[in-house]
């Protein structure tokens, strides 16, 4: 039985961490693995540029922002979640980064954001403008979207917070010049990792379709945030 519900403390335990990778990015989980991949390309130029992949986990974007240039290195509070390849990797905390101000140019963080509680996502945010140049991409989960039929059953603790929450808490950081958003994935994530591969590719096209038609709220929102 595994002993975590919190959703910071979950990925601690061996068991979760080996096989994160496998129940997530296999079958339809590829399809979905390569659009986060491509989306967050999309958002950041690493070529050439020191990246921090917070919240890296097995390192699956760490190694990608590697792979096109960026000279990256990846922290998880969890050492068996580390897995090491094609980057950096240091065990520590996203709260209390272990690096210099100002250290690297540009943050990301994926699927993290909903493992804060509220009260600490202000702080989390000066600290990456701490050690960041310019800028911090990083995803939310929405409130409002299919994920809330599946999300109260899911083992560890997750965080859907609003647009607006989140934007209350990005104007109260000094360091924060601009924010920009982008809305992604009308289909939860859940779904496609539980797809046959072909159906998630068929999925994936409805999606973005969906997306493109602003038919309402998606599931998860991508942030840019611009420090000065
Ligand atoms: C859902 S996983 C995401 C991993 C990776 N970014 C991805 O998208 O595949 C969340 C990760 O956050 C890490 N984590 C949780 N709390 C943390 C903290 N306070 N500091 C650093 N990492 C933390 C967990 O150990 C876990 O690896």
């Amino acid at each position: 039985m595994f002993m975590f519900k919190e959703g910071q403390k979950w990925y601690r335990n061996e068991e979760v961490a080996d096989s994160y990778d496998q129940e997530r990015f296999t079958q339809g989980g590829v399809v979905l693995d390569k659009k986060e991949r491509e989306t967050l390309l999309s958002l950041v130029e690493p070529d050439g540029k020191k990246v921090l992949d917070i919240a890296t986990g097995t390192g699956r974007f760490a190694r990608t922002l590697s792979d096109n240039g960026g000279d990256v290195v990846g922290i998880d509070a969890s050492r068996e979640m580390l897995r090491g390849g094609e980057a950096e990797y240091v065990q520590g905390d996203a709260l209390r980064l272990p690096f210099k101000n100002k250290g690297f140019d540009v943050a990301v963080s994926m699927r993290f954001l909903h493992l804060l509680e509220e009260e600490q996502i202000i702080g989390f945010i000066e600290e990456v403008a701490r050690v960041t140049k310019n800028k911090f991409v990083f995803e939310s989960l929405h409130p409002m979207s299919l994920r809330i039929f599946y999300q109260w059953i899911l083992p560890q603790d997750s965080h859907l917070y609003s647009n607006s929450l989140l934007q209350k808490k990005f104007d109260q950081v000094d360091a924060v010049m601009k924010v920009k958003k982008e809305e992604k994935f009308a289909v939860p994530y859940g779904l496609y990792q539980r797809l046959p591969k072909d159906l998630a590719e068929e999925v994936s096209l409805v999606d973005d379709e969906l997306v493109d038609r602003h038919t309402g709220p998606a599931s998860t929102v991508y942030w840019e945030l611009y420090f000065e």
